[in-house]
């Protein structure tokens, strides 16, 4: 493709990019496990990092380059819980990069069968592997690891890619990536109103974005679910503690036309089945052709996705809707993710030239 087949955006910012350099200040990142790692400067890096990574891969010729850039790494992408967008989207970065994948999507196919311990495992991925992309039906798993890693002399990155119904940091972060580029042409994120609505005790996608809001300035959060669903405390509690205003409220008509955006989620019956849910009306928690036009004309609409009934195929062609763009974008910023990992800012800005 030539420079004239680009859209102007993207020809402005590979122009732009042929003469920056990476930040001065970058703090190293080893692990990725919780969205308290976070901070501001890290979060404006990591966005600007996921643009100029798709800046590059724009063209035959930078994507080639890119493929350079981390080919003598490997990654194993270990996934026992089910996934589709967050296993693509990482394995699809890691090909952009050049770095080699191996997966376990099930560990009935691995030697946990036999009884090998989740330490034991972790160990052997990490004797082939330079990172270890971990998914898992259980909380606390990937800092497990993370501290066995940090007990060897041989220790290999650890990242989070879902922990149960705990935390999802890097898809905090694309949701974050999303946010602000959706937003940007009223001044990004800070002092704007987000809706997060289905299932908020359960969901680790609203838990994970929701705790990031520290890092913006006046943010306001309007959590809508049904009573048996709520934030959990825990959230609730760090949100006072850092005083971002947040409310509760059942009803979504209360307060649609208040939103600057909103999170969608779906309720997350497979963690228990007799969960009360099919007493719930969940017409009530729906973004669907009826109400769309009670939210902002500029509002942003997202959701982590898979979806249920709970986000109306319908809307998917209103410019408001966001979220097949976001499901993309958790590629590029998972790409950016593993270039900060393995340090390679400095090589990524010189192929730029
Ligand atoms: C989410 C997850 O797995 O937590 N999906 C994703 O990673 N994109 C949301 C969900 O399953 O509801």
């Amino acid at each position: 493709m030539s420079t004239l087949d680009l859209p102007d955006e993207w020809a402005i910012r590979r122009d732009q990019l042929r003469n920056k350099r990476p930040p001065q200040n970058l703090q190293p990142l080893f692990h990725l496990l919780h969205p308290k790692q976070f901070d501001r400067q890290f979060l404006d890096q990591m966005c600007d990092l996921t643009t100029d990574i798709r800046t590059l891969a724009k063209t035959q010729h930078g994507l080639a380059r890119l493929q350079g850039l981390l080919s003598h790494k490997r990654a194993m992408l270990y996934f026992t819980q089910p996934s589709t967008r967050t296993f693509l989207s990482f394995n699809n970065a890691c090909h952009i990069l050049g770095i080699k994948t191996s997966e376990i999507r099930d560990s009935a196919t691995s030697s946990e069968v036999k009884g090998e311990t989740l330490e034991d495992s972790i160990r052997t991925f990490s004797s082939y592997v330079d990172v270890i992309i971990m998914r898992t039906l259980g909380k606390g798993l990937a800092e497990k690891s993370a501290s066995l890693m940090d007990s060897i002399s041989r220790p290999i990155p650890i990242i989070n890619a879902g922990s149960g119904k705990d935390q999802h940091p890097t898809q905090a972060l694309l949701d974050i990536y999303t946010l602000e580029r959706s937003l940007a042409h009223r001044g990004g994120i800070d002092h704007k109103v987000i809706g997060m609505m289905g299932d908020l005790s359960r969901g680790r996608t609203a838990r994970s974005l929701a705790y990031l809001m520290k890092n913006y300035q006046g943010v306001e959060l309007v959590f809508i679910a049904p009573d048996r669903f709520t934030m959990e405390p825990d959230i609730l509690d760090y949100l006072t503690r850092h005083n971002i205003r947040h409310s509760q409220t059942a009803e979504l008509t209360r307060v649609i036309s208040e939103l600057d955006a909103i999170y969608v989620t779906r309720i997350q019956s497979e963690h228990d089945a007799s969960d009360g849910s099919r007493d719930i009306n969940l017409a009530d928690y729906t973004v669907d052709l009826s109400n769309i036009d009670l939210m902002k004309e500029d509002a942003v609409i997202m959701h982590p996705l898979p979806r249920g009934a709970e986000l109306s195929p319908g809307i998917d062609d209103d410019p408001r809707a966001k979220y097949w763009r976001q499901e993309r974008n958790g590629m590029w910023m998972r790409a950016a993710l593993l270039t900060r990992i393995f340090g390679a800012e400095d090589t990524l800005y010189e192929i730029a030239r």
